[in-house]
């Protein structure tokens, strides 16, 4: 699905290697409904604190529900739309904020629901799917048109179907969508024995 496989210091399994986000899509290819149930299956087996499962995900299949999908699509900022337009499948997904069991506050529902958006990241690299995340959109749009609850806080738009060629995007995006991907020094960011102490090999 990818040329765009990760430089890593060391051998990392396939999937991580291979799943990154890319912004060109194949508008003429759906996503099944079978691709789709087995991607939340796999978001759906996602650890949680307490197992809480505090996620929510709102699902938008353009070709099911051009008017819901269009809804949502209203929702993203002007740079997403610029690609997002080429894409068969949305998600959006919103964390809770207390525990089922108890009503009391949970702290954890943000780091559960992206633990279940990377589950389903790496389910669509195994099933050859494109799948990108997106921070940028209104929220309060969102909430308003798809009557979230307070009590859940929408998180990200996904993007989720097939790879297409660069040459589908617009001209910034496509040099977005073709610049070097790359990390931050693992020593900057992972720590042994102290804050900003970093791992070493
Ligand atoms: C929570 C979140 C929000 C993001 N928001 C956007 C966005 O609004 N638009 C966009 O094009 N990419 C967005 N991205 C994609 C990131 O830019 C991308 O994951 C990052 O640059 C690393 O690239 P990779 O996923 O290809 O490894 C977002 C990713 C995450 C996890």
């Amino acid at each position: 699905m990818s040329d765009r496989i990760a430089q890593t210091s060391r051998p990392i399994h396939d999937l991580l290697a291979r799943r990154w986000s890319t912004r060109a899509f194949d508008a003429a290819k759906p996503v099944s409904r079978e691709q789709l149930i087995t991607l939340l299956e796999a978001g759906r087996w996602a650890p949680s604190c307490n197992g809480d499962e505090p996620w929510r995900y709102l699902v938008w299949d353009r070709k099911r529900d051009p008017e819901g999908f269009q809804k949502a699509f209203d929702c993203l900022s002007e740079n997403n739309r610029k690609w997002v337009k080429n894409v068969p499948l949305l998600m959006l997904s919103c964390a809770g904020s207390n525990f089922a069991a108890t009503g009391k506050p949970n702290r954890w529902t943000q780091h559960d629901t992206g633990a279940a958006s990377t589950s389903m990241a790496l389910q669509a690299a195994a099933l050859g799917l494109a799948y990108h995340q997106m921070g940028g959109f209104d929220a309060d749009k969102a909430r308003a048109a798809f009557n979230v609850p307070a009590e859940y806080t929408p998180m990200a738009m996904i993007a989720v179907g097939y790879q297409a060629g660069a040459d589908v995007l617009d001209e910034e995006t496509k040099a977005k969508e073709l610049r070097p991907r790359g990390r931050k020094p693992l020593a900057e960011r992972f720590f042994e024995g102290g804050w900003g102490k970093g791992v070493t090999a």
